[in-house]
Order: structure tokens, then sequence, then C-alpha cells
């Protein structure tokens, strides 16, 4: 059975990527089979893990007009165990094609059908609660959101928690909300400690006990086109991750 996990908040900058590309590292490393799906037209996550423009065909976008899973278009990455459909700028153009196909929530969810050789799919969503968003999770059996410990953290929760409530109701029953992951934590700054108490009363078991802590070599490694757990194993952010994964693995049961 693959499990398909969204990693969505329509925030841009509180981690999706970086939770996506170093998660599925993490699952990767303890010997699970991983696709990365990134559904975010920045590509963000394609150049994270090394993959060049001119690798990126088919890209996500040539298989949302097909609306069929083209092999050829699920690269392995420089880390074993992971795969990648990458994303380049036309995926932009899918946001507006999809609002006039036939049950045009489906489409990602089709396609997925036949990736079943994976123990995971990771979704990277776009900083948006538009249509590939809303495929993503129509796909997904639950959904990973991150939240930067800042000020503004908890904005625009509200709207997520409907869509996902909506989609749930009308698309997609099997939904649920896997965690809450606190990132860019920085624990010797009161404001990072008070939104994370927040956090933790406003959401309870659901916030993973795992934070993400603020540090550079996070925020370096894509740079190299690595995931930071291969660029530097041992820095705090790639332990934290390492240890989200081990959390959501005991979650599994
Ligand atoms: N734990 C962290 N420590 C330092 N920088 C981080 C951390 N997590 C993410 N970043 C940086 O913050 C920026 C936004 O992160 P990203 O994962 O791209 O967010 P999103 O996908 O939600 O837009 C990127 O430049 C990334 O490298
Ligand atoms: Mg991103």
């Amino acid at each position: 059975m693959t499990k398909i996990i969204s990693i969505a908040n329509q925030k841009g900058g509180v981690g999706k990527t970086t939770t996506t590309i170093n998660l599925a590292t993490s699952l990767s490393a303890i010997n699970k089979t991983v696709l990365l799906v990134d559904a975010d037209p920045q590509g963000n996550a394609s150049t994270g893990i090394g993959i060049t423009y001119e690798e990126r065909v088919p890209s996500l976008y040539d298989l949302i007009i097909k609306r069929e899973l083209d092999e050829g278009a699920i690269k392995k990455t420089i880390v074993p165990n992971l795969s990648i459909i990458s994303a380049n700028t036309n995926l932009a153009a899918a946001e507006l094609e999809l609002t006039s196909v036939e049950k045009r929530e489906f489409v990602l969810a089709d396609i997925l059908l036949k990736a079943n050789k994976f123990d995971f799919i990771l979704i990277d969503c776009p900083p948006a609660l538009g249509l590939l968003t809303i495929n993503s999770l129509v796909a997904s059996n639950s959904v990973i959101v991150p939240l930067q410990s800042e000020f503004f953290a908890l904005e625009g929760m509200s709207s997520l928690v409907n869509t996902i409530q909506l989609i749930k109701e009308n698309f997609n029953p099997k939904l649920n909300v896997e965690g809450i992951l606190l990132t860019m934590v920085d624990k010797r700054n009161t404001l990072s400690s008070l939104v994370e108490k927040d956090v933790r009363e406003h959401f309870g078991e659901i916030v993973y006990k795992t934070t993400i802590p603020r540090n550079i070599k996070i925020s370096e490694a894509p740079s190299h086109g690595k995931p930071a757990i291969i660029y530097d194993v041992n820095c705090s952010g790639s332990m934290a991750y390492i240890g989200l994964a081990r959390e959501i693995m005991n979650k599994q049961g």
C-alpha cells in the first residue's frame, strides 16, 4: 500500500519544500521507497534535489495534460530509493487549464493510481489553495502542515482547515491531518517559544513533538542541489528531519 502525503500550507516560505525534500530523504534512508511529486510551478523541490531544467521532461504538467502516468516522468535522484516527478513553470498554466476539465479535482489522483510501487508519495504543494493544491489533497491519504514559528503562524490556518474539511466531505473521505510541524524554531527567541506554546494549546496532539530548528545548513543545501541530510547529516536541521521521519513511522504503528 502506497501512503500519499501532501505537504501543504497556502503561505509561502513556511518550509513546505524543505520538509518535503528532507522528509523524503529521511524515509529513503530507512529503506522506504519514496516518490516526491513537485506540484509547485516554482519547481523548488526539483531544483533542491538537483534536477536540471533539461531533465524536467516530461514534467508534472505534461502528465496533467494527458491525465496519465508516463513512467518516463519518474526520474531517479542522487538519493537512493528516492524518485521525483519534477515541475517547471509550465505547471502554472495547469491551474487555469484544469478549471475546464471533467472531474478536475481528480486529475492528480488518477495519475498517481499507477505509481503504486512506492511506499510513500510526498507532494510538495504550491503556496495557494487553488486547483493544484486541491488535486494534491484529493490524491492524498493525509496532509502535513508546516507552520513557521513566527507571529503570523496561525494566520490562514482556518481557511486551510476549511479546505481540508470540504475536500474530505466532497471528494476524499479518507483524508486526514497527518500532523502539524513547527519549522524554523529558534529556542533562544521568546516569540518563537510563545508561538510553539500557542500552536500546541490550539491543536493539541496533532502537533509533532519534533520541531525543526532554524539552521543555516538547511537553507544552504538547496543551492548545492542536495537535501540537507546529504549536504550535512550531522547538522541540527538534518537530525530534526530524521527525528520527524521516526516520529511519523512510529505513529503508523
Ligand atoms: N529550518 C530552517 N532553517 C533555516 N532556513 C530554512 C529552514 N526551513 C526552510 N528554510 C528556508 O526558508 C525558505 C523558505 O523555505 P521553503 O521550504 O522553500 O518554504 P515553502 O516551500 O513553504 O515556500 C527557504 O529559503 C529555505 O531554505
Ligand atoms: Mg515551496
